[in-house]
């Protein structure tokens, strides 16, 4: 199993900050870990739900410190959780106070009914598409349709389930659009290799491409699954990080209903408190929305998560944040709206800058970030570096990434810990470092790449 995020380049890039580099690290969206600042009001509210409430929501000086729409937020939640707060276990798939709220949540998102016995609280997105991989795939001979590039949890779970990759490709020259043709093409291929394809995962907005897709075209993707009975695991961690005038971010969930196919299709969809505004990864909150499935797989899905206990509180707690900000009578709720502000023009501002800054570099291509945190430019090779990397033993975007590393002291993700078409090189970056160090990054892909070209011309 390999999982480039966190891979040799990374690995090298620690050693290197060990021994006193600065490290520009753009490997991976953890936007805390390169200086975005958290949200108060939610970081309040977990505060008072984590004291006891002695020294927290019961405190006569609270309101010296708390603004009371937090301390109110906090008391409900204890209450939700019946009293026995952040340090117990809760129900398998999480508090069902919490699960109400993302129920909520997701039925005003949708303008469609939502079952808060369907949605389940997990650690982080990654825990939930583990569940489902692991119910989807029993053998090598089952496979699972995932996006050509990908996000490499996809690839690593299915490496360690022992399942079958089957690749779908995104079509960079058509802003990474998901092409139906070349879905069926796919598919066809597996099913005559004898894999009995099970499920498809679609990443929208996606990662590391950052295309948002229009309605229509997630409602194919739905259809797609319906006509071949596939599960769709629906990847939505990004809906909150759409940055393109025009561009809106629409669920599986909504495509199906709008298309009379809820129900028709088993939809397993994925939200997180790690990306969006809030940023919070290391809290590991999230959830799960299973639409369509059979009540006996239902089961199963339960078990494994039983298997784990539950997800962790301070996460859940996070989830209920995410969804359900504060009041907007509230006093908190103009800061809190302030802060979310700059957070996402600040996003947005870097997507343009840096896509605008790669395209200006001979030799790269790169398509526009409408949504997520990456960018993932085609970079043109000198003729030299296919030997030479080949001479080191590795491929030319890990030998480029590494050169960069060392040069420059940026950290970047090298495009085959994606996949990508055959031919094809390059890298991603995220764009969550501040702007400053983004504008300087920039300039420094610019002067790295000269020097590459020159050294293997
Ligand atoms: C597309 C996608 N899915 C899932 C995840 C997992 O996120 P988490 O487990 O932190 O929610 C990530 C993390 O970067 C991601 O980019």
């Amino acid at each position: 199993m390999e999982y480039a995020v966190r891979g040799k380049v990374v690995i090298e890039a620690d050693k290197l900050a060990r021994s006193g580099k600065s490290i520009i690290y753009t490997n991976i969206g953890n936007p805390h870990s390169v200086g975005q600042s958290p949200l108060t009001w939610p970081r309040q509210v977990l505060s008072l739900v984590d004291l006891p409430p002695s020294a927290g929501v019961d405190h006569p000086d609270v309101l010296k410190l708390y603004p009371s729409d937090a301390v109110s937020r906090a008391r409900e939640l204890q209450s939700m959780m019946g009293g026995s707060g952040t340090g117990a276990y809760s129900h398998s798939q999480g508090v069902l106070g919490i699960r109400q709220d993302v129920a909520d949540f997701c039925a005003s998102r949708d303008g469609v009914p939502c079952d808060p016995d369907l949605i389940f609280l997990t650690n982080g997105a990654s825990a939930g598409i583990s569940h489902v991989l692991q119910t989807c795939v029993s053998g090598e001979d089952d496979g699972v349709m995932i996006p050509i590039p990908q996000y490499p949890i996809y690839s690593a779970t299915l490496a360690l389930l022992g399942g079958r990759q089957v690749g779908y490709a995104l079509d960079e020259g058509n802003g990474w659009e998901a092409n139906v043709s070349s879905m069926e093409r796919s598919l066809q291929e597996a099913k005559d290799a004898g894999v009995n394809v099970r499920a498809f995962v679609l990443i929208n907005p996606g990662n590391p491409t950052g295309q948002v897709l229009s309605k229509e075209a997630v409602g194919e993707v739905v259809k797609f699954c319906a006509k071949h009975g596939l599960v769709l695991l629906a990847d939505e961690v990004y809906q909150e990080n759409v940055y393109c005038e025009g561009k809106a971010f629409t669920s599986c969930k909504k495509a199906a209903a709008d298309m009379g196919l809820l129900g028709e299709v088993e939809i397993a969809s994925f939200h997180s408190t790690s990306k969006g505004i809030f940023g919070e990864c290391g809290r590991r909150g999230g959830y799960m929305e299973l639409t369509g499935f059979d009540k006996e797989v239902f089961g199963q899905i339960y078990k494994l998560a039983s298997s784990g206990l539950c997800s962790g509180l301070p996460g859940q707690v996070m989830t209920s944040l995410m969804v359900k900000g504060p009041p907007s009578d509230g006093e908190s709720f103009s800061s809190f709206e302030r802060e979310k502000g700059e957070i996402f023009g600040s996003l947005k501002r870097r997507a343009q800058m840096v896509a605008d800054g790669l395209n200006a570099i001979p030799g790269f291509t790169c398509n526009a970030a409408e949504g997520a945190m990456y960018v993932f430019p085609r970079v043109t090779m000198p003729p030299g570096a296919a030997a030479a990397a080949a001479a080191e033993g590795t491929n030319v975007d890990t030998m480029y990434a590494l050169s960069l590393l060392r040069e420059t002291g940026i950290c970047v993700v090298p495009a085959a810990g994606f996949g990508q078409e055959e031919g094809r090189s390059g890298f991603r970056t995220t764009f969550l470092p501040p702007e400053e160090t983004m504008e300087e990054a920039v300039r420094m892909f610019k002067t790295h790449h000269e020097g590459f070209v020159e050294k293997y011309k």
